[in-house]
């Protein structure tokens, strides 16, 4: 490889770990906040890697399916390459060591939301994420291309001219700046951001603040996934309680016992997230909602292990009992503008995983296909990185574009409180404007506050209520369904 500058990857998730493995023979500066992917939401993924593999079902249904449920706002090619790649993401996961969950027919399938075929692979029943992680760490940690180093904030860019040319390490990591011709942003999601998550505490947008700041572009930040059923404790950070549940039959009830879904939707209690999320706030509103998975033979020990786990940790046995839950922000389907090979609009600086914003999830994101993102576009970036020829050198100063200073904590709890009550599962013009009022003194103090305003911005300007993206005072929009008429007309979800 000559002297040629090493490939900078900045997150250790699945995206940042799949980019980096890929990328051999090129050497690959690996960094991480936590150590070993710990604080990744990776590690939290309950829900495993949605596939067409088991009989019966083709590309062509994962492709309806992700289309239906991201509104029909997806970028149809973009679909069409997760999609396709997933049984080769499969085998190739399974070539590294993953040991996903069997039955007599091979790999188990099951179901989540959105999904009209059992094609969800799991490990370790809902550890998926964790047992990915774990495999593919060891895999990175023993690549001799990768040096990883963990602890590591990457808190300003360095750019000469608009072409992005280093990275600066934060505190943890002296001040000290690595120069590359290549930068990878693998950061994860906003979910932190919001005052109910079920996304790790960290999980609040550096890598898309720091990309904004150095003038990157964003797209579609106002869509934002909501999961219908965190556990309903008094905390930031919640656990999830895996959609796979329903997808074993437990049912959403009210505080009466009566289901929540029923009526609304063909696919009830699987209906799309967007639309089971709403339900579920509005419930909470109206006296609380539940999931009732006590009559459904579940094996809890070793179907739901974490699940089952977090419940017992908050005195509550769910084999016997309905367990509270809420809404929570999940996933950002916005994030950095990336095309098709991972570039974002400043040269030199790529995007992968739920950081980017290729379009493959449109509004709302269809169950399990992010750690199948992570992997295929992480997979293929990586391996496009390896082959690129580097850019002829340019002259000229090198400039830094910094992340800047964080909020403090009280003024992150209120930016949390904002960003729940305007932006959460049902948002409204009035809401919005006062919160980006109430907003613009945090944009000033601090990076998080300048990531949720535009946040708000861009959602107090979609005048339309489409996927994750609801508004209660706008229309629903209309877009084309290959079934015929709007989806919202087709579903009955017009509440
Ligand atoms: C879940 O297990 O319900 C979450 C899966 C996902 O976010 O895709």
């Amino acid at each position: 490889m000559g002297d040629r500058t090493p490939l900078v990857v900045v997150g250790s998730g699945v995206a940042g770990l799949c980019t980096a493995l890929a990328a051999a023979p090129r050497p690959v500066l690996l960094l991480g906040r936590g150590h070993q992917g710990e604080g990744s939401a990776t590690s939290l993924a309950q829900g495993g890697i949605a596939a067409a593999i088991g009989p019966g079902d083709s590309i062509e249904s994962h492709v309806t399916d992700t289309l239906v449920a991201g509104a029909f706002r997806n970028d149809g090619a973009a679909v069409r390459a997760l999609v396709g790649a997933a049984p080769d993401a499969i085998a190739w996961l399974q070539g590294l060591g993953a040991a996903f969950d069997r039955d007599a027919a091979g790999v188990r399938l099951g179901r989540e939301g959105g999904h009209r075929a059992s094609r969800i692979v799991h490990a370790g029943g809902d550890a998926t994420g964790a047992h990915v992680l774990s495999v593919l760490s060891a895999a990175a940690a023993s690549a001799p291309h990768i040096q990883w180093r963990g602890g590591i904030d990457v808190d300003a860019l360095q750019l000469r001219g608009q072409r992005v040319c280093g990275v600066r390490l934060g505190a943890a990591g002296g001040g000290e700046t690595v120069a590359t011709d290549a930068v990878v942003l693998a950061t994860g999601g906003i979910g932190a951001l919001f005052a109910r998550t079920t996304n790790p505490v960290g999980a609040e947008g550096s890598g898309l603040a720091l990309a904004m700041a150095a003038g990157a572009r964003a797209r579609d930040l106002e869509f934002v996934q909501f999961h219908p059923t965190a556990l309903d404790l008094p905390a930031h950070s919640l656990p999830l309680l895996t959609e796979a549940l329903r997808g074993r039959g437990a049912r959403l009830v009210d505080a009466r016992g009566m289901p929540l879904m029923a009526g609304l939707h063909p696919l009830a209690d699987l209906a799309p997230r967007d639309i089971v999320a709403r339900r579920v706030w509005q419930a909470g509103r109206d006296g609380g909602a539940w999931l009732d998975a006590t009559a459904r033979g579940i094996e809890w020990g070793v179907e739901f292990p974490t699940v089952l786990a977090a419940c017992q940790l908050h005195g509550i046995d769910p084999s016997r009992e309905p367990v509270p839950v809420t809404a929570a922000a999940h996933f950002h389907m916005g994030g950095l503008a990336t095309d098709a090979l991972g570039r974002t609009s400043l040269p030199g600086l790529h995007a992968v995983g739920e950081v980017a914003c290729t379009g493959v999830h449109g509004a709302n994101r269809l169950a399990s296909n992010s750690l199948l993102e992570g992997v295929v576009f992480g997979r293929r970036l990586g391996a496009r990185l390896a082959s690129l020829p580097s850019p002829i050198a340019g002259g000229g100063p090198v400039a830094l574009a910094a992340r800047g200073p964080a909020l403090e904590a009280g003024r992150l709890q209120q930016l949390r409180t904002l960003m729940w009550q305007a932006a959460g599962p049902q948002r409204n013009g009035p809401g919005l404007a006062a919160a980006i009022a109430a907003m613009r003194p945090l944009a000033a103090a601090g990076w998080q506050g300048r990531l949720a305003l535009a946040v708000l911005e861009a959602a107090a300007r979609r005048r339309v209520g489409i996927g994750a993206h609801w508004r209660d005072d706008e229309p629903v929009g209309a877009f084309a369904d290959p079934g015929g008429g709007s989806r919202a007309l087709a579903y009955g979800a017009t509440y």
